[in-house]
């Protein structure tokens, strides 16, 4: 925990509904104990696809496809995003709740390993979401940056690992985090910040591709 119990229960309790398919998703998770970004971070997630107009969103890391359902909820119709993850069932899963959203058309549902699959993926993103192993943050950044266009951003969950980054050499994903995010403020390309929202959400703007 980040920010004060206290504090983090409020900044749930004050959150509307976020719709009968996610919150299904959302009760899924908790008694299943899939790490979901949860609706505080993806209500951010949807305000900055709306700010940057984005149409073409690839995530890495998708599990049962809760943020992926925020991201195609908000780059409306005609946009497109990308789901990957390792997991069969969990691509299974998540095609049913993309399907009773009635978000099917713009989600493409790719399963096996998501920086190949990223590799594999032509063209250029308004966004790029990493979810994915904690080890392999770095790589998908060195990857991620110059596909994504000038004013596009790259997102990245649990960048203040529960608040271990400041104790850096605690455990590899610890370090792991700290070393992406020394990247990611050393890249000239991008405009990062980190919010301490959860486990810590970074957002950073590309500047030039
Ligand atoms: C934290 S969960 C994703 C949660 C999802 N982004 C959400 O908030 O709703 C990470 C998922 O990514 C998968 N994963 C991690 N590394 C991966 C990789 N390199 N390739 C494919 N899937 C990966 C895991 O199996 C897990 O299902």
């Amino acid at each position: 925990m980040i920010t004060d119990q206290d504090v983090e229960n409020y900044l749930y309790a004050i959150l509307p509904p976020s719709g009968p398919v996610l919150e299904e998703m959302e009760r899924q998770a908790a008694a299943r104990k899939i790490p979901i970004v949860g609706p505080a971070v993806a209500r951010v997630f949807r305000l900055l696809a709306e700010l940057c107009g984005a149409k073409r969103v690839f995530e890495l890391g998708s599990a049962i496809g809760y943020s992926t359902l925020w991201w195609a909820q908000a780059v409306g119709a005609g946009g497109e995003v990308f789901y990957t993850d390792s997991s069969a069932d969990n691509a299974r899963e998540a095609a049913g709740y993309f399907r009773r959203a009635g978000v099917e058309a713009r989600v493409r549902i790719l399963q096996g390993e998501a920086l190949a699959l990223f590799d594999a993926t032509p063209g250029e993103f308004d966004i790029v979401f990493l979810d994915l192993n904690k080890d392999q943050y770095a790589a998908a950044l060195r990857r991620a940056v110059g596909r994504i266009r000038p004013g596009g951003l790259l997102v990245a969950d649990n960048v203040l690992w529960r608040g271990l980054v400041a104790h850096p050499a605690e455990t590899p994903e610890t370090a792991a985090m700290a070393e992406f995010n020394r990247l990611l403020y050393a890249d000239k390309r991008l405009e990062p910040v980190i919010l301490p929202l959860r486990d810590g959400v970074a957002v950073a703007r590309v500047t030039r591709a």
